[in-house]
């Protein structure tokens, strides 16, 4: 409930206006029974037809408000809903935006996708369904049940006794629907995952064959959602028929003891019994309504349970230190340690080195050695397990990953481009100008691929970069670190797509451009390496040996057995 409070309150004068229309709007409804009544009992049976033409009038023009204040109400609940939605579509994106590592690997892409899109759609809906329900079946039910009295108390008795048989028939009905839906969601994030990944790997699962096996699977998860969303919404909607069968047999008993107490000389008429069966229909879509909301109540309470995973999850804490000065480049590993969750292999042991501002280093080391790892703590996706990082003798713990990430530009090794311009893609939707961007373009050795498109920097990229080669998707990244001013530079295996010569003439710009700065370069080829001022060996999350490309080769197996293996001699 309190979720609901909190988004619907910033609008609250939308749902405040939409139910005093609603309430005029119900008290009309309530009226016209009366009015009928009135005109049968002294119009028509009285042939007083000037009466009835009056009746009828001020009938219709009750109608008339009653339609109107409705239409109101429906637009006033469609803004406070619409804006509701908005609110809370806005705050859990940013948490998704903003929460932690481990939380985004656990809730996975497809079901923080589920969550923004269809859980908050379903909140929606509900909210629509209590905003419109919350003031019209109280009035309904208590003044329908008094105006049933004023009638008749025998035959607003029986309509008393049908109340406790609807709600205990829906409570009976929906009670097993909650873990159905819970199922049927888990299912679509599932089927959600397994689209998008098919989807985005569908050169691989056709360069397989696999399309046939793959469609397949994607139907089987499509299937086994829909069958739980038929099973749920089959219970949800054996709800309404139940409760309509009551109606329906609590309007034939009225009708039925109506007639005999008429007969009995009660002084009841049939314009009375009549109008007390409208009260029972109005009452009862009353109920009915509520009957609707209380299916609801489990498939709210499972979004709700989805949508406050998002929520209630730890976020990055805000920058406080972005005012602090710009760092210099000073790294210092002193025995750190990491493993990516409690209790789990350590991937990076015991690592130590010194790095000073405007160093060039190589990180070398075989696959899974945990040379990426080591680029991740330095932009401060995770922190040490144990040890200590530090930046310019400032300890990474007091560093926070905004202020970090400033003073550090990096092309990840697994980069992402993303469908709009190559000018989108390289400034990052940030306001550079062209000669700024071109700069960067010439030092990535990209300026051909520009010039040979008439669209130069306007030219259309696909998601994930689907119309370029890999070497352009790796120059692209590099252009876009390389225009970022920061005092660190990290390349994480981002030259292994590119020709021998490219290569060499982006580490020629690189060296120039970035004279004064710290660059990391992760490589896996020594001729990548063998050039710089240091290079870090790893080798299974140890750091095996730190120095030039002279030293190693004479003190370093590690390293010797790299080079040997690309260059065929050895030097020990
Ligand atoms: N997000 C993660 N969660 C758990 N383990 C991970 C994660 N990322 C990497 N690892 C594990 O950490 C180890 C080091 O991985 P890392 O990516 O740092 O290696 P690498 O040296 O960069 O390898 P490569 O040269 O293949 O890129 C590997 O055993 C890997 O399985
Ligand atoms: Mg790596």
């Amino acid at each position: 409930m309190k979720i609901f409070a909190k988004y619907l309150k910033p609008n609250a004068k939308f749902a405040v206006f939409g139910c005093m229309f609603e309430v005029v709007a119900t008290l009309c409804n309530l009226a016209l029974p009366l009015l009928m009544s009135q005109i049968v009992d002294d119009g028509i049976n009285k042939l007083d037809f000037d009466y009835v033409w009056k009746s009828v009038l001020l009938m219709f023009s009750v109608a008339a408000v009653g339609m109107v204040c409705h239409i109101m109400a429906i637009k006033q609940n469609l803004k406070a809903t619409t804006r509701f939605t908005e609110l809370l579509k806005n705050d859990v994106f940013e948490k998704a935006n903003k929460m932690t590592f481990s939380d985004h690997n656990r809730l996975g892409a497809a079901g923080l996708l589920t969550r923004t899109e269809t859980d908050v759609w379903q909140m929606s809906e509900v909210t629509d369904v209590i905003l419109s329900g919350v003031c019209t079946i109280p009035i309904y039910m208590i003044c329908g049940s008094v105006l049933a009295f004023m009638k008749d108390a025998y035959l607003a008795l029986l309509l008393f006794a049908f109340t406790p048989v609807i709600i205990a028939a829906v409570i009976l009905v929906g009670r097993k629907i909650h873990p159905l839906w819970e199922i049927a969601d888990k299912q679509t994030d599932r089927q959600n995952q397994l689209v998008r990944e098919r989807l985005i790997g569908i050169r691989v699962i056709r360069a397989f064959n696999r399309d046939e096996t793959e469609c397949q699977k994607t139907n089987e998860a499509t299937r086994k959602m829909v069958l739980n969303y038929i099973k749920a919404n089959n219970r949800s909607g054996l709800i309404a028929p139940v409760a309509m069968l009551v109606l329906n047999v609590a309007t034939l008993l009225i009708v039925y003891v109506g007639a005999a107490r008429m007969q009995s000389g009660t002084g009841l008429s049939a314009a009375d019994v009549v109008a007390v069966v409208q009260y029972v229909g109005l009452i009862m879509s009353g109920i009915m309504t509520l009957s609707w909301s209380l299916i609801f109540v489990p498939r709210v309470k499972v979004n709700v349970k989805r949508l406050l995973e998002i929520l209630e999850s730890e976020s990055i804490p805000d920058a406080t230190d972005l005012d602090k000065p710009a760092l210099n480049g000073n790294v210092l590993f002193d025995n750190v340690s990491f493993a990516y969750a409690d209790g789990s292999e350590l991937v990076l042991s015991d690592v130590s080195f010194e790095v000073k501002a405007g160093e060039k280093v190589a990180i070398i080391g075989g696959t899974g050695s945990g040379k990426s790892t080591l680029v991740s703590l330095l932009l401060g996706f995770n922190k040490p397990t144990s040890g200590t990082l530090a930046f310019d003798g400032e300890n990474v713990e007091g560093i926070s990953g905004e202020r970090l990430r400033t003073n550090v530009s990096a092309v990840l090794q697994k980069g992402t481009i993303f469908a709009g311009t190559l000018r989108e893609n390289i400034g990052l939707w940030q306001d550079f100008t062209d000669e700024q961007i071109m700069e960067a373009v010439r030092d990535a050795q990209l300026e051909g691929f520009v010039s040979s498109h008439p669209e130069g920097l306007d030219f259309k990229l696909s998601q994930g970069g689907s119309n370029v080669s890999g070497g352009q998707k790796q120059r692209i990244q590099i252009a876009r670190a390389l225009l970022k001013k920061a005092a660190i530079f990290l390349f994480d295996d981002s030259f292994s797509a590119l020709d021998f010569m490219t290569e060499s003439k982006i580490r020629t710009a690189i060296k120039d451009k970035l004279a004064p700065r710290t660059v990391f370069v992760v490589t896996q080829r020594v001729t990548g390496a063998m050039n710089s001022d240091k290079i870090i060996v790893m080798d299974n999350g140890k750091v095996v040996g730190i120095g030039k490309h002279e030293e190693l080769l004479q003190n370093c197996s590690v390293y010797n057995e790299i080079f040997i293996s690309q260059s065929g001699r050895s030097f020990l």
